[in-house]
């Protein structure tokens, strides 16, 4: 029989997601371009971004039973996402996936994903510098 591994399985399911999103958002918290962005009690955020890279890796679709259909770039209109801040994120990431152990192939697919969804949510440019 044909075998079919999803992303999540392959990285460790809902343990390394979990890692994941646990090592993410104090980097988040931490940088000074996305700080402003995000609210001090960040532990409802960190729910919903579990929830969101579980159906994302495709695990079971957490967030669409909650929240329904997740709608990224219009949930995060509100919220001045230029390209510097979309890389800043991104960053963050990287640094997450070190830190949660998550490696190989499986990081690549995952990480050039995240990239795409990323630029997808910029919705202002660069301030222009003073
Ligand atoms: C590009 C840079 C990004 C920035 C600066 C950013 C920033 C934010 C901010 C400020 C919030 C709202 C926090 C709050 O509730 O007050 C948020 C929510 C969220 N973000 Fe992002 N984000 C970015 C990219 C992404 C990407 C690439 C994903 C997914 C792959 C993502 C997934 C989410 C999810 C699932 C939520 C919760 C949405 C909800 O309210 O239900 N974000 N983000």
């Amino acid at each position: 029989m044909h075998e079919m591994t999803t992303l999540y399985e392959k990285i460790g399911g809902a343990e390394k997601v979990r890692q994941l999103v646990e090592a993410f958002y104090p980097k988040v918290q931490a940088h000074p371009l996305l700080k402003p962005l995000f609210p001090e009690q960040i532990r409802p955020v960190m729910e919903k971004q579990y929830m969101f890279l579980t159906q994302f890796l495709g695990g079971p679709p957490l967030y669409t039973e909650k929240y329904g259909h997740p709608m990224l770039r219009a949930r995060h209109l509100p919220f001045p996402i230029t390209p510097s801040r979309a890389n800043a994120w991104l960053e963050c990431m990287d640094q997450a996936m070190d830190e949660a152990g998550i490696t190989g192939q499986e990081r690549e697919e995952f990480f050039s994903r995240l990239v795409i969804a990323a630029h997808h949510m910029i919705n202002q440019p660069e301030p222009a510098s003073e």
